[in-house]
């Protein structure tokens, strides 16, 4: 499948990638993930009377997405709130003729920008703990500090699982990909691989991995282990989440 000149130009020159920090005022965040690829794509405005100002996205996706949040950052820029909301995934498609299978890399465009003004329109009523947040999740202002941790609970079972599996490489994986009932799920599993972009956690001599893309989502989260009749479970408590469904597997941010 062959890229038209405008996603590839978006692709190569994405236009205003980069991020806000989500406590500023003004600012609206939307999250979003497509669930036929696992993409995710991440799109803030920044308001001010009324007008869109400045909008910017990260997006871990395929050059379709990149193409599409860039484009609709480059749109969104001198709009008012209500004209921003008439943007469609069908104008995207069309400017950047893109072909059937990858339509829905335009509509996840769609659903970042209503995400981000939905977010903006509650922003009054969230601000205080919004500010309560010790780091932004994207702009990472204080490195040092892990992205996530894993309570006294999660720890114990953990280990107990390296024991029982003979684990001897690697560490415990946690990430986030696009799915699930709630727009992203959380994925957490043993890995023996390390990537060069990942970023490993010790604790307590537990190794603890996150990719860079899933950093982004699960900052400042704590991983849970909660027993039941079943045995338990491992529960995300995560800080970024505005909706989690029933499972706990699900969110949205
Ligand atoms: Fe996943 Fe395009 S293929 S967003």
């Amino acid at each position: 499948m062959a890229y038209s000149e405008k996603v590839v130009d978006h692709f190569n020159n994405p236009r205003n990638m980069g991020s806000f920090k989500k406590e500023e005022d003004g600012v609206g965040t939307g999250i979003v993930g497509a669930p036929e690829c696992g993409d995710v794509m991440k799109l803030q405005i920044k308001v001010e009377n009324d007008t869109i100002v400045d909008a910017k996205f990260k997006t871990f996706g395929c050059g379709s997405a990149i193409a599409s949040s860039s484009l609709a950052t480059e749109w969104l820029k001198g709009k008012t709130v209500e004209e921003a909301g008439k943007i469609k995934n069908t104008d995207i498609v069309q400017e950047l003729n893109l072909p059937p299978v990858k339509i829905h890399c335009s509509v996840l465009a769609e659903d970042a920008i209503k995400a981000a003004l939905a977010d903006y329109q509650k922003e009054p009523t969230r601000s205080n703990d919004r500010k309560e947040r010790t780091m932004d999740a994207t702009t990472n202002t204080d490195a040092q500090a892990p992205v996530i941790t894993l309570s006294d609970a999660a720890l114990k079972e953990v280990k107990r699982l390296i024991n029982v599996q003979g684990i001897e490489e690697g560490g415990l994986r946690l990430g986030v990909k696009g799915g699930g009932c709630s727009g992203l799920s959380y994925t957490i599993n043993f890995d023996d691989k390390i990537g060069q972009y990942d970023q490993v956690y010790e604790f307590d001599g537990v190794k603890v991995i996150v990719d860079a893309k899933s950093a982004i989502y699960l900052q400042g989260t704590q991983l849970d282990f909660q027993k039941d009749l079943m045995g338990g479970n491992f529960k995300f408590v995560n800080p970024n989440a505005n909706k989690t469904c029933g499972c706990g597997e699900s969110f949205s941010a």
